[in-house]
């Protein structure tokens, strides 16, 4: 199967009956002349009138909104996730001016919204949710950017047929099942002298190991290795890069992660130990992320 066959595959998720009223919601959207402000919030204005409370009708149509916060003409979606906590933390580690960006499970695209301040130039955000692309491209609809999204995984950055001068990976090793193989996949996606910026959720020590969660871990059932950041850079060697470069650690807080109106599920309050905020509700260490920066 070319990349084309599967793109032509996936094109067919958006007539998925959860999916096909979203996109017919997104036809009927008004054209509007609008300006765009990439702040913490990635905040879209016009002097046009528009109808506000059908505007939030097919936002909710679109839920559960984690990745944001956004606020669309007056509507302000309050994601699960304060996104820019994230973005900010690494912000001083990069410059993209005239680079060719991707982003890796980009989810609604939040942080590709946020590179454009720096005037990349091109930027390619890979992720197989008909969901979060449906999101994606309402918040596009207005800001009227030219970024791409592809339906495609990790798995499909060797075949792309674009390489980048910078990959992000926000959030996704840990959902592999072959970390080492997926650090390979980003390294064959980088230019000559490329670089990946990657976070993971990790565990504290200096020994080379990774926590191997039985079933769920912080109540997600497709985590599969959490490593220290020995083990991680371990991997990263194995995987072919060179430089390994640790940007810093994060635990997660509700100030980060916590249950909003634009989610109707569960959230981080849910998944720690309610009488110990230092465990998952399995009884492993609660979520830390590393930081990391890769290089060729
Ligand atoms: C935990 S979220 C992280 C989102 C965002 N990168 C962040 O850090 O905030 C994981 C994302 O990976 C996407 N995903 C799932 N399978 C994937 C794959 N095979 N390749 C790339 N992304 C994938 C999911 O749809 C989801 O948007």
């Amino acid at each position: 199967m070319t990349l084309n066959d599967i793109r032509q595959e996936r094109q067919k998720w958006m007539t998925w009956k959860n999916i096909a009223p979203l996109r017919s919601a997104l036809e009927q959207l008004p054209t509007l002349t609008t300006q765009v402000s990439a702040g913490d919030t990635v905040t879209i204005t016009s002097e046009e009138a528009v109808d506000l409370v059908e505007l939030e009708r097919v936002a909710r149509l679109m839920m559960p909104w984690r990745k944001g916060p956004f606020e669309v003409l007056g509507l302000f979606i309050d994601t699960e996730w304060r996104s820019h906590q994230k973005y900010n933390f690494l912000r001083p580690h990069f410059n993209l001016t005239g680079k060719k960006v991707a982003d890796i499970g980009c989810n609604n695209g939040y942080y590709m919204f946020r590179f454009l301040e720096d005037s990349p130039s091109k930027v390619v955000g890979f992720d197989p949710s008909a969901l979060f692309k449906t999101q994606f491209d309402f918040i596009n609809h207005f800001v009227k950017s030219s970024i791409v999204y592809e339906l495609l995984g990790v798995e499909h950055l060797p075949l792309y047929e674009e390489k980048f001068d910078t990959i992000f990976c926000l959030g996704v090793l840990y959902h592999r099942s072959d970390p080492v193989g997926m650090l390979k996949t980003l390294r064959q996606g980088l230019e000559k002298g490329g670089e990946v910026y990657l976070d993971t959720f990790i565990i504290e020590g200096d020994e080379p190991h990774a926590l191997c969660p039985s079933e769920r871990y912080s109540k997600i059932t497709n985590v599969y290795f959490v490593p220290t950041l020995t083990a991680l850079e371990n991997w990263s060697i194995r995987a072919g890069f060179t430089t390994f470069e640790v940007l810093g650690t994060v635990v997660t807080t509700s100030q980060e992660q916590r249950k909003t109106n634009w989610i109707a599920s569960q959230s981080l309050e849910d998944f720690l130990d309610p009488n110990d905020p230092t465990k998952t509700i399995e009884g492993y260490p609660a979520p830390i992320r590393g930081y990391v920066r890769l290089g060729l």
